[in-house]
């Protein structure tokens, strides 16, 4: 029986939330539903992360928890990227499990869902030549805040890391096609736009690099506000860096994972920066824009890690004051050069370093929440809060704020920063910047 109704699930980073959406409107478009709340889909796609722990593991027992009440199944797709690091594996691995669909190959989930349903078991974890994103519906509707795909892939090679694997080599898409794909997100009501790419500062189409594609898009009347994320440190070239000080609607937040505060680490993770570079681009950022917010990536128990060089992590952390981080115990993934490294780091050093890197985070962004205190700013109001007559939106800064307003989601709004917690701000509006 075709099916009529699917559920997505996507796990994972932010580009994989991107691929959901896109999922969803291209099976909207070859006539199914999305499965309202509460109702069984007649089609459930798991879109699945592989970057850290036990990952093909969870995808398969999140598998086995989609069987009925009744001992039935919905069709299952596996999509995303261990469905690209399992391929045909997975077939063998759960019968359940009707679909096998790689990141880069999505755009033929209807053909193969219809091939599903007659009782075939299609599989396609190809790199094709030709872009997923030609074959992909124009965008329609959109949140207040989108995301946008601009790159993906990876030839950086970190030793720990699968991305090159299952997202295979970078590739940026040309700058007219994102350009057509913003413009859409924005008439479909997006006010912001983050752009994505594994190493979203490799973007370049020709001549034009990431901030040039930055200054084209700042043009789009109605868009408010342009993020990007993840860059790589060895990549920030001064033209993106000058783009903070002069195009206003580039937020003043920068993902600049380090992995470690640590050389010699770093040079085992094949990281392509040492510390001092990281430290200089900091200051350079900082330069061209003063109250930019810094994040990072941390990996604590990387093969070999020493006291001293865990030490040393702490060390950058706290020279460059984090406003926000991500931070984790490293996992072996197969297939990368790290996971057959000597001296792995036993479990419970790992938890050790992890909970005071953590702790010593925390402190730093509290730190940067509490010194907004004070300031007037706006925000993009994306939800209503738990309280009544509460919303919430986010600061330039990419801060979670708490305000009382009856403006509607997609406004934005000049608010006054009254109070910090440890991952939010609480806020009093001031007036409405704009009609939504
Ligand atoms: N183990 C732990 N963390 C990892 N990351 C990537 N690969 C691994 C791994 N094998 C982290 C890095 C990266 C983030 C997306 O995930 O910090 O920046
Ligand atoms: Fe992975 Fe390194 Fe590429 Fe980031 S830069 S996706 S950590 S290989």
């Amino acid at each position: 029986m075709t099916p009529t109704t699917f559920r997505i699930k996507s796990f994972g980073c932010q580009m994989n939330v991107y691929d959901g959406e896109r999922m969803a409107e291209l099976l909207s478009e070859h006539g199914m539903a999305p499965a309202s709340d509460g109702a069984e889909p007649d089609l459930v796609v798991l879109n699945t992360c592989h970057i850290r722990e036990k990952a093909a593991e969870k995808a398969y027992s999140d598998v086995g928890r989609l069987r009925r009440e009744d001992g039935s199944t919905p069709l299952v797709a596996l999509a995303g990227c261990v469905a690209q690091a399992e391929g045909a594996e997975a077939h063998r691995r759960s019968g359940l499990i009707d679909i096998v669909v790689g990141p880069q190959a999505y755009h033929r989930l209807p053909e193969m869902v219809t091939a599903a349903a007659a009782g075939a078991r299609p599989v396609d974890t190809a790199m094709p030549a030709i872009s997923k994103f030609d074959a992909l519906p124009a965008r329609r509707r959109s949140g207040p805040a989108a995301f946008l795909t601009v790159q993906e892939g990876c030839d950086k090679f970190c030793t720990y890391c699968v991305v090159p694997y299952t997202r295979g080599a970078e590739t940026s898409r040309p700058a007219a096609d994102i350009v057509a794909e913003a413009h859409a997100l924005v008439d479909g009501g997006a006010r912001e736009i983050t752009l994505l790419g594994q190493n979203v500062n490799a973007w370049a189409d020709g001549a034009l690099g990431l901030a040039g594609l930055v200054r084209a898009l700042a043009k789009i009347d109605g868009l408010e506000r342009i993020r990007f994320t993840t860059s790589h440190p060895a990549d920030m070239d001064d033209e993106l860096i000058a783009a903070f000080a002069e195009v206003p609607k580039l937020m003043p937040y920068l993902h600049l994972p380090v992995q470690s505060g640590s050389d010699s680490i770093l040079k085992a993770m094949n990281r392509s920066h040492s510390v001092d570079s990281y430290l200089r681009t900091i200051d350079r950022a900082r330069a061209a824009r003063p109250d930019i917010a810094i994040s990072g990536d941390f990996i604590v128990g990387f093969p070999g890690e020493t006291e001293a060089d865990f030490e040393a992590t702490l060390s950058i952390v706290d020279a460059v004051r984090y406003a926000a981080a991500y931070s984790f115990k490293y996992s072996p993934r197969p297939g990368t050069p790290a996971a057959t490294m000597e001296s792995q780091i036993p479990a419970s050093v790992m938890d050790h370093r992890l909970q005071r890197l953590q702790a010593r985070l925390a402190e730093h962004s509290l730190a940067f929440n509490c010194a907004c205190i004070g300031r007037d700013t706006s925000i993009l109001v994306e939800r209503s809060g738990r309280r009544p007559g509460q919303m919430i939106g986010k600061s330039p800064w990419l801060q979670s704020t708490f305000v009382e307003t009856t403006a509607p989601i997609g406004t934005m709004l000049d608010v006054h920063v009254t109070e910090a917690l440890p991952n939010s701000l609480g806020a009093t509006a001031l007036r409405q910047a704009e009609a939504a």
